[in-house]
């Protein structure tokens, strides 16, 4: 496939390019920002959906076997997770099991533990939900994240559930297997649900391997995933959960049936299966293209001493330390909307420890890459947010 080619996403609804002025203020920016690629989706999938619009009649659907067996087998395949159907629970989408878990395992007032800087919707679920953000900071050391042990202990203490984000967005962590084998064993310790999130866990970068943490011997863990951003289709599909404790999954189902009910769209199960089982060539294709746009922009960036780049170990997103330009996060957005005309998402949005810093999403054709890093240039020529 081509991804050079630049397939014009304006006046399509899409939230990228068609709320750049919502989000910004401004329309002449180039938006580097929601986690979604500019790139077509595999054509397997195109090909699935049109099959699938061929009969034109849409009445209600469920889920053959089928579907079940392709998620089944991906686990097994690519993450040496054995699990059965059974244990998969179709959801609308991960945010709103987020919300189901939050609701039926924690009470008013209960502590929810994260991972700061984090992906802002899930400190803005906890406190939707009125319970207690539990924050435990991530702290950089040469230019990677790590755990503070202590801390987490600390904080495990007062949670009844950590939502769980691996890989790590925005700082594209893969967490290893001591480290996952560490948390579980905490949260075990303490009582407290994993609620893990793992929608970037498909997209890890070559010598990353992303552990299953429902691979651990810990019944009260909650995976949840989609094929939506491996495979660039956030806006179709529905997630999943899987969850291997029969106890645990008939509360989960219920919670879903009285919070969330899910209706299965007549194309989902097509898409799904295109994904997972004839989209081989499409995801190595588009893996080959992100890892040289990395290599560039990393490249690049390091002509611009003022920014630091996070070095990601999955997904598509760049994380910035920029507290080398000495601004506040007003300022920092200010510069970049205005004087580079580049839309990223301000890191302060991840968190208090995100302040300084900005997310980069590099999954473009190559000529909006070349042009944004024109755009930082200004910075090392001495620009100011005046
Ligand atoms: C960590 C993480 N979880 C969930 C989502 C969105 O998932 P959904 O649309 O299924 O709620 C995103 C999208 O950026 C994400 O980065």
């Amino acid at each position: 496939m081509n991804f050079d080619e630049s397939i014009s996403r304006n006046e399509t609804n899409c939230v990228k390019y068609d709320e750049r002025i919502s989000k910004f203020g401004v329309n002449d920016i180039l938006p580097l920002w929601v986690a979604d690629m500019d790139f077509a989706t595999s054509p397997a999938i195109i090909e699935a959906m049109k099959n699938r619009i061929e009969h034109p009649v849409f009445g209600y659907s469920f889920y053959a076997t089928a579907y079940f067996d392709a998620i089944q087998n991906w686990y097994w395949t690519k993450h040496d997770l054995r699990i059965s159907n059974e244990q998969i629970v179709p959801v609308n989408n991960i945010a709103s099991a987020v919300a189901v878990a939050i609701e039926i395992f924690s009470d008013t007032g209960d502590g929810v533990l994260i991972q700061t800087p984090l992906y802002p919707p899930f400190r803005e679920a906890i406190i939707r939900h009125e319970r207690v953000v539990v924050e435990s900071k991530l702290v950089l050391k040469d230019g990677k994240y790590e755990i503070d042990w202590e801390d987490f202990k600390l904080k495990a203490r007062e949670a009844k559930i950590f939502l769980f984000c691996s890989p790590h967005n925005p700082t594209g962590r893969v967490w290893r297997r001591e480290e996952i084998e560490l948390m579980s064993e905490i949260c075990k310790e303490n009582g407290v649900l994993i609620v893990s999130d793992e929608i970037h866990s498909d997209l890890t970068h070559d010598k990353y391997k992303h552990i299953q943490i429902a691979s651990l011997n810990n019944k009260n863990i909650i995976t949840l995933n989609s094929p939506a951003k491996r495979f660039n289709i956030p806006s179709i599909i529905n997630a999943y959960a899987i969850i291997k404790d029969d106890n645990l999954r008939e509360q989960f189902i219920n919670g879903v049936a009285k919070y969330s009910p899910h209706t299965p769209s007549p194309l989902m199960q097509y898409i799904t299966i295109a994904a997972y089982e004839d989209s081989s060539k499409w995801i190595s294709d588009v893996d080959k293209y992100l890892a040289n746009n990395l290599k560039y922009i990393l490249d690049e960036i390091k002509k611009t001493p003022q920014i630091k780049a996070i070095m990601p170990e999955a997904s598509f997103l760049l994380w910035l330390d920029c507290r080398g330009l000495n601004m506040n996060s007003d300022n920092l957005a200010h510069l970049f909307i205005h004087k580079l005309k580049l839309g990223l998402n301000n890191g302060i949005d991840f968190g208090n420890n995100g302040d300084g810093f900005m997310r980069l999403n590099y999954a473009v054709p190559r000529s909006i890459l070349v042009e944004a890093v024109d755009r930082l240039k200004f910075i090392s020529k001495g620009a100011s947010c005046h």
